[in-house]
């Protein structure tokens, strides 16, 4: 085995990077006996350098200034840790361009320029890495990208955010308020100070951008997913979901039938059996069907220093081992091959529930206003005592058009009943 000396640079250096640190420390050694490969660090930039630390760093590695990094010809790759769009994007691409590997764990700036990105990178015959950006340890992206590449993969299922997993599995473990467990989730550090792109899905939105992209090979554009957050679940309808036989996930759900392909986040119910149902507490897992190897679950840490860091490192050892890089192909590269829906078009089954009105009549007003448009119930509850004159009925209904179903629930005059939740179902 050839021994190869590699000099890196650090763009960033909080959690993420100092685990990178920490585990080229610990286990370079390791690494370079199986690969023939050392690395060096060369420079890491901060922004602050008077900052304590809890690394020792040599001197001379920190720097403040951004041109040490992605300007050295001694680095040759660069690992990105600043998160967030900019300056992240416009640094990966100036190191792209200079020819640099870039390896990085930000899915907001990948998703929204993989192909600047990649465009960049094939100028310059440079690599670019992305394993730690979607579900952190689990090598998703390596399996989609190289170990499936013999599958048509019509469907993929994933739990790709920790902390709204978090939340909804105390929520339906011991049926605490959504606010409650936020709450204490943040106390514990759990969960960000600012929770609102975990809570609202746009975290989950990125990463599943990429997957599908990956997956369908056709570039599904950030725009193109549609999200709803966990933000409206109420602990009630997890319940009620349970005594049906369902579990609640915050899903990214995308498929791809023919050259149609839909991409969508939100709440959904799983059925207690599915293998995504058992995933609890911080976990990450996808779940994907492709024509050749049936169904196949990954499931780990999607985020942590050490399991954010070994997504890195392999693809630090992966970038270092080679001269030719391999960048996806995308059908829609240059012309829309694929037909990406209207992101509010695809037909599902519905979990509605509903206070109405205990009188005669009621019930056959709200069965066909949902006749009227294409909905046909599956199944329908009434719970629990009245109060106010009104009782709680739950539906289940059949796979129906999303736009349908949310024009049925406008026409419901508040004088039979008010819908309070709506949530689609997955019966896959
Ligand atoms: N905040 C993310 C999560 C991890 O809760 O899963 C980083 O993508």
């Amino acid at each position: 085995m050839m021994d190869k000396a590699v000099k890196i640079g650090f763009l960033g250096c909080g959690n993420v990077g100092s685990g990178v640190w920490r585990l080229l420390e610990g286990f370079g050694r390791d690494i370079s006996h199986r690969t023939g490969l050392s690395f060096e660090v060369k420079h890491v930039l901060v922004r602050d350098m008077t900052k304590p630390r809890e690394i020792d760093f040599p001197q001379g590695v920190l720097t403040d200034r951004v041109e040490d990094v992605i300007d050295d010809p001694e680095i040759t790759i660069v690992l990105e840790f600043l998160g967030g769009e900019e300056p992240a994007h416009q640094w990966m691409l100036h190191a792209l361009q200079r020819g640099k590997t870039v390896v990085t764990a930000n899915k907001v700036a990948f998703a929204l320029y993989w192909h600047e990105l990649q465009k960049a990178a094939k100028e310059t015959g440079a690599g670019l890495y992305y394993e730690a950006a979607v579900c952190g340890a689990i090598p998703i992206i390596h399996s989609l990208d190289e170990s499936l590449q013999a599958n048509r993969i019509s469907r993929i299922y994933g739990i790709v955010n920790g902390t709204t997993n978090y939340i909804l599995t105390r929520m339906s473990k011991d049926g605490s308020a959504y606010e409650d467990v936020l709450a204490e989730a943040q106390r514990l550090g759990l969960a960000e100070p600012d929770p609102a792109s975990d809570v609202e899905g746009l975290d989950a939105a990125y990463k599943l951008s990429i997957l599908a992209s990956l997956a369908f090979h056709g570039r599904v554009p950030f725009d193109n997913v549609f999200v709803e957050g966990i933000t409206r679940v109420q602990s009630e309808d997890i319940r009620c979901g349970q005594e049906l036989g369902y579990t609640l996930k915050l899903l990214a759900i995308a498929k791809r039938d023919g050259l149609r392909v839909e991409t969508r986040v939100h709440p959904t119910f799983i059925k207690n059996e599915h293998p995504l149902a058992n995933i609890s507490g911080a976990f990450n897992a996808v779940f994907l069907y492709g024509h050749a190897c049936g169904e196949m679950m990954f499931m780990g840490r999607g985020a942590g220093d050490m399991p954010t860091a070994s997504a890195i490192v392999s693809d630090l050892v992966r970038a270092a081992s080679t001269n030719h890089h391999l960048y996806p192909t995308f059908e829609n590269a240059e012309c829309p091959a694929i037909a990406l829906q209207k992101n509010t078009d695809w037909h599902c089954p519905f979990y509605v529930r509903m206070l109405a009105y205990d009188k005669p009549g009621v019930l056959s007003k709200i069965a066909q206003t949902f006749a009227d448009h294409g909905v046909s119930i599956a199944a329908m509850q009434q719970k629990g005592d009245k109060l106010n004159g009104r009782v709680t009925l739950v539906f289940i209904t059949h796979s129906a058009s999303e736009e349908n179903m949310q024009l049925a629930i406008c026409k419901i005059g508040e004088e039979i009943a008010t819908v309070e939740s709506i949530i689609r179902v997955e019966q896959d």
